[in-house]
């Protein structure tokens, strides 16, 4: 083979492991074959941003998707969960900021962390922002949320931290939804 063939091969594997990665991730997350093919520098430049198709999430249940190396959880809020995190008074918020990447310093308020208006929606980095571990969901925790067992930390309904060593509320990242089910990270 040419050094110009090798040249073109190569960047015709590349071309298509980015545009296998900029595709839709489904839900449960079928990345993971993905990116063990890949080497490191085309695996972070192929999932610097992904799609994931929400439709098959259930009310009251979550998905946890691996992005940029890390967990990211999807939760679509019962009715319950959203009056809940709303009727909490923010002056007993441990951290009185939003931590959403998406408006930048905000009041904690659930209003400002969920995707869309009717809060139905959280998405944020399922890593506890104390050392590092992923907390438990599925309304674990004194406050109906995420429970990090580590060292026990409660995060409520909106991922804010309410009891526990973790100093910060589960920052939401750059997350929008780009048609009715699909929600594009990054
Ligand atoms: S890592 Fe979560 S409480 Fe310590």
């Amino acid at each position: 083979m040419s050094q110009t063939e090798d040249h073109d091969s190569e960047r015709r594997d590349f071309l298509y492991y980015a545009a296998a990665g900029a595709g839709a991730v489904t839900v449960g997350a079928a990345v993971w074959p993905l990116v063990n093919q890949m080497n490191p520098s085309a695996d972070v430049r192929a999932l610097s941003s992904i799609r994931v198709d929400t439709s098959g999430i259930a009310p009251g249940t979550q998905v946890t998707v691996k992005w940029l190396g890390k967990p990211v959880f999807i939760r679509r809020r019962t009715e319950s969960e959203i009056e809940e995190a709303r009727a909490v008074d923010l002056s007993e918020l441990p951290d009185q900021d939003a931590r959403n990447e998406n408006i930048g310093p905000a009041p904690a308020a659930d209003e400002n962390r969920a995707m869309d208006e009717s809060g139905e929606w959280l998405v944020m980095m399922g890593v506890c922002t104390h050392l590092g571990c992923v907390p438990l969901g599925n309304g674990a925790g004194d406050f109906h949320g995420w429970f990090c067992p580590c060292h026990g930390s409660h995060y409520d309904s909106s991922g804010r931290i309410r009891k526990g060593p973790a100093p910060e509320n589960l920052p939401v990242p750059v997350a929008v939804f780009e048609d009715e089910s699909t929600i594009k990270l990054g």
